[in-house]
């Protein structure tokens, strides 16, 4: 029975079938853009260093109107509206003391003895909390920054920092996950040179540190932190609860299948001082579940169990954002990945649900069935649920227990029960993901702005499909936003200027979210594109606005179809027929080049007195047709040919121009 148990808490890795992914081809964008043509037509703007690696911290300030980047021993301030221009440096490096104590312990002088700043945030109103690994060996500073209607400043006082143990990880590989609370900061790191002790760790702030219990596997087994955030719970600050999201060894998984790794989210209250007698300055409220990201099939899930980034869309409701996540796969047969999209709803059921539990080393993991002690562990001392003011009045049995059952038995499940999006042997994988909420001429939808190890982004849409809620997502664009292909390891949206910062190892790149030129001088391609920033306003695809009068405003995101909303506008170029005219036996070249991957052209042309005659040839055919005009034909001409172009999976198709 136990074997049975642990298999279906954690099932082997199935194949994947093309049943399963229907095809599993990757499925091309609509519009794919060149680093250089981003550059010369789209307003892509660069940002790097001389000698500079490394570009990971990212941080908007809307108000200040500034970008910080944080890299290798630098610290930056840019101008959100150019980052090309006006920038402001400061040199950060690790003591020489450091970097020959980073040597000794073996690590490499030129790559790794460096301070790699991973983490800003805005600390107060003139200082920003810096953090890096300063050669193995963390390290902190506050940054001043000036008041917001100064003068840009950025200042760095090297005769004050801080420890930055538990705060950024020592390791340059890894990634620094945490969140500034007040004046108290969460993160998930390693807290150790030897990378081996992993806390959730809090810090700064008034408060005695607290952190999670060391080396205990059931905790935290190798975890990898990918984000953390503060979500609030009701509108009582008492029930305040930070989630941690990342990825780890399955303790849970069964021995015979190896090692597993499994995606997780975390809780803590923010409102843990720790236990009393037990769990002394350790969380006394920390849980963890499952995250699962998997494609249900016949012959078993295909799962995404690499958790890679996480966007947290907030919403009106402030206690209920959506969480975008990417996946990638651990399969080596084949290279997939995928976004989820869960909700908070789900995430907190599965921490009021059952807990996992296994009874000894020969026993398997269970759903616990016995008596849960009160306050329920996981619940935060507070007047909402209870009438506990502290977690140090939490009774013993709470506290052993808490201690004893980290993990929950059920899992939180993306909504609609499988991804959103999938692209599988594409030849890269998601590693970065930030979403815009967008009000369209037919509703709100959730534009996706993807980072991958390629040194790409794709912007897709989620549109509603039958009945899910969460729908499908659509690749609209393949933008290749660097000269080179490093992996994106940071992006940031500024909706205040409708901009998208992206960081890689080489450089930071600055693209407008809207392209709406890109897709075509007709009114037919504006709409096909369905991008909800874009709309035909009567003379070009333009960036739309809501509040424009309607029928000025042409868009039709969730159906794409042309056909209505662009018909009897007479005065756009794509209606105007081509006339070619040749001689008999003569030929001619036509071309028609549609903006978007996915179009296909049909080529019509008619005979005096014949039916139309209908050729295709498919988007990887160069749309380049030969004509040759033959007898019998009225020697003064060709009938005039019509090119169309048309998108097999909406039957809509309007004339080339
Ligand atoms: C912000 O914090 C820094 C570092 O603690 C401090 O020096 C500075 O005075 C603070 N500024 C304000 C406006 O509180």
């Amino acid at each position: 029975m136990g074997q049975a148990a642990a298999a279906a808490m954690i099932p082997g890795l199935a194949l994947l079938w093309a049943a399963v992914l229907g095809g599993a081809a990757p499925s091309p964008p609509r519009l794919r853009l060149s680093f250089q043509e981003l550059q010369a037509q789209h307003g892509l703007r660069t940002f790097r260093l001389e000698r500079t690696c490394c570009y990971e911290a990212l941080l908007v300030d809307e108000e200040r109107g500034r970008l910080f980047v944080g890299a290798e021993n630098r610290v930056a301030s840019l101008s959100l509206d150019d980052i090309s221009k006006r920038a402001k440096k400061l040199a950060w490096p690790a003591p020489v003391e450091w970097r020959e104590e980073c040597n000794w312990a073996g690590k490499d002088i030129g790559t790794e003895c460096m301070n790699f700043v991973k983490l800003l945030h805005a600390y107060n109103r003139t200082h920003l909390l810096a953090c890096g690994t300063g050669a193995f060996h963390p390290t902190c500073a506050f940054v001043e920054v000036g008041h917001r209607l100064e003068e840009p400043t950025l200042r760095l006082d090297l005769r004050r920092l801080e420890d930055g143990k538990g705060k950024s990880p020592y390791d340059p590989r890894h990634r620094a996950a945490s969140v500034l609370v007040g004046k108290e900061l969460y993160s998930g790191v390693a807290a150790d040179l030897m990378g081996r002790d992993f806390t959730i760790f809090r810090s700064l702030g008034q408060r005695p540190s607290l952190r999670t219990e060391p080396h205990d596997s059931r905790w935290l087994n190798e975890p990898k932190f990918v984000k953390v955030f503060w979500i609030p719970e009701s509108e009582n600050p008492d029930d305040d609860k930070i989630y941690f999201f990342f990825r780890e060894s399955a303790v849970e998984a069964s021995p015979s299948l190896g090692r597993q790794t499994v995606s997780r989210v975390g809780q803590i209250c923010r409102n843990d001082v720790g236990g009393q007698r037990s769990l002394v300055n350790k969380w006394t409220t920390f849980l963890k579940a499952r995250l699962v990201c998997s494609v249900p099939g016949v012959e078993g899930d295909t799962h995404f169990d690499h958790l890679q980034d996480m966007f947290l869309l907030s919403l009106r409701d402030r206690w209920s954002p959506l969480l975008y996540a990417v996946f990638s796969t651990s399969s080596t047969i084949f290279q997939g990945s995928a976004v989820c999209v869960y909700s908070m709803n789900d995430v907190r059921r599965a921490f009021l649900g059952p807990f996992a539990h296994k009874e000894g080393p020969m026993h398997q993991w269970v759903s616990y069935q016995g008596r849960v002690p009160y306050p329920r562990p996981g619940m935060c001392p507070s007047k909402t649920f209870g009438t506990f003011s502290s977690t140090k009045d939490f009774p013993d049995d709470v506290i052993q227990f808490a201690r004893n059952h980290p993990l929950m038995y059920n899992s939180v499940l993306p909504m609609g029960g499988r991804p959103l999006f999938i692209q599988v042997d594409a030849g890269y994988t998601f590693t970065q993901i930030t979403a815009d909420r967008v009000a369209a001429a037919d509703g709100h939808y959730d534009v996706l702005f993807i980072g991958t190890d390629a040194g790409t982004v794709l912007k897709v849409i989620s549109v509603p499909k039958g009945s899910q809620p969460n729908g499908e997502g659509l690749l609209l664009e393949e933008l290749h936003v660097f000269e080179d292909s490093s992996a994106i390891t940071s992006m940031q949206i500024s909706s205040k200027r409708h901009q998208l910062y992206i960081a890689s190892r080489s450089a930071v790149a600055q693209i407008p979210l809207h392209l709406c030129a890109a897709h075509g001088r007709a009114c037919a391609e504006c709409c096909l594109a369905r991008d909800p920033y874009c709309a035909w306003d009567g003379a070009a695809c333009t960036r739309f606005q809501p509040s424009a009068k309607r029928r000025f405003r042409r868009q039709d995101v969730r159906n794409g179809d042309p056909s209505t909303l662009c018909s009897g506008d007479s005065s756009h170029p794509a209606l105007l027929e081509r006339k070619v005219f040749g001689v008999e036996g003569g030929s001619a070249f036509l071309e028609c080049e549609p903006r978007s991957l996915q179009a296909r052209v049909e080529w019509t042309f008619q005979r005096a007195g014949e039916a139309t005659h209908t050729q295709t040839t498919g988007p990887s055919a160069p749309n380049l047709q030969r004509y040759t005009c033959e007898s019998p034909l009225p020697a003064h001409a060709w009938p005039p040919l019509t090119l169309y172009l048309s998108w097999p999976d909406l039957g809509a198709g309007f004339p080339c121009s």
